[in-house]
């Protein structure tokens, strides 16, 4: 039933026991299988204090740590973090500089610890266009933990849904040409089986910081039927409290995919 796809009862309390565990205890039934993250307002947080926006996306990088420590003591399955768009190459050459270098510092520093704590470690977006270190870097968080059986990191670098979705047309294209596919036999399944997320369950809930509410290319195409919480934090100031607060407003939504719920339906009765 794609109604229960995505939740799980909390069946331990072990689970919640990590800081912060006690104010989701009364209130969380149900917790997400996959949540995805758009990180942002960095900059916005770093200019409010008089700093560089790069202060920011320092302060961005220690939320990131605690985001994932508490996407491991809430029991989700996947976590995907929008770390940088496509389109965030239109930045200043300085800005860009700083994001590929926080993003080697948190692979180098963090890596053995993730792959310790059992996370298993996947990159989508575009690769031909990074510098090799870089490329080489994914391959190695990838390589390390993929036999691990704990949460799922999914690191969204240089990603674009737009462009994802148009490769994945252009590789079934060449499908087609080569005669692997029928052009009749293409549905959503197999355009989705050429997505960088393959395999994947799309998200339960998308959270966005920073007070916008957009996507910006991140996941359309995966969140058909995500739900979303906009919060008004900037990515730095976001925190296992904020989490688990978004965590319960989720817990509270009522998710149709496109039928009638048992709630919709005691209505109709009524009425
Ligand atoms: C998010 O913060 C980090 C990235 C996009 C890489 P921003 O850098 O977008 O911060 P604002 O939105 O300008 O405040
Ligand atoms: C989205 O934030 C990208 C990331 C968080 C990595 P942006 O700051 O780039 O998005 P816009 O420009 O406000 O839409
Ligand atoms: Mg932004």
């Amino acid at each position: 039933m794609p109604t229960a796809a995505g939740h799980r009862a909390i069946t331990t309390a072990s689970m919640l026991t990590a800081e912060g565990g006690l104010e989701l205890r009364p209130r969380l039934s149900e917790i997400p299988a996959h949540v995805g993250v758009i990180m942002d307002g960095n900059g916005r947080w770093a200019a409010s204090r008089g700093l560089p926006r790069i202060e920011g996306h320092r302060r961005g990088l220690e939320a990131l740590r605690e985001t994932v420590r508490a996407a491991i003591d809430f029991g989700l399955d996947y976590l995907t973090v929008y770390s940088f768009s496509m389109e965030n190459w239109n930045r200043p050459i300085e800005e860009v500089t700083d994001l590929m270098g926080l993003l080697k510092r948190f692979i180098r520093n963090d890596l053995k610890d993730l792959h310790k704590a059992g996370v298993k470690v996947r990159v989508i977006g575009a690769r031909d266009n990074l510098k090799p270190d870089i490329r080489a870097l994914l391959v190695e968080a990838e390589d390390m933990t993929r036999a691990n059986t704990g949460l799922t990191l999914i690191v969204a670098f240089n990603y674009g849904s737009r462009q994802e979705i148009a490769a994945a047309a252009r590789a079934l294209a060449e499908d087609v040409l080569a005669g692997r596919v029928k052009a009749s036999d293409i549905d959503e399944t197999l355009l989705a089986q050429r997505l960088d997320t393959a395999g994947l369950p799309d998200p339960d809930l998308i959270i966005r910081t920073s007070g916008e509410q957009r996507l910006s290319n991140f996941l359309m195409w995966q969140a058909a039927y995500s739900e979303f919480v906009f919060l008004p934090m900037h990515w730095p100031d976001f925190d296992r409290r904020a989490f688990a607060s978004a965590l319960h407003v989720f817990s509270e939504r009522e998710r149709r995919f496109g039928g009638v719920t048992a709630r919709g339906q005691a209505d109709k009765v009524k009425s």
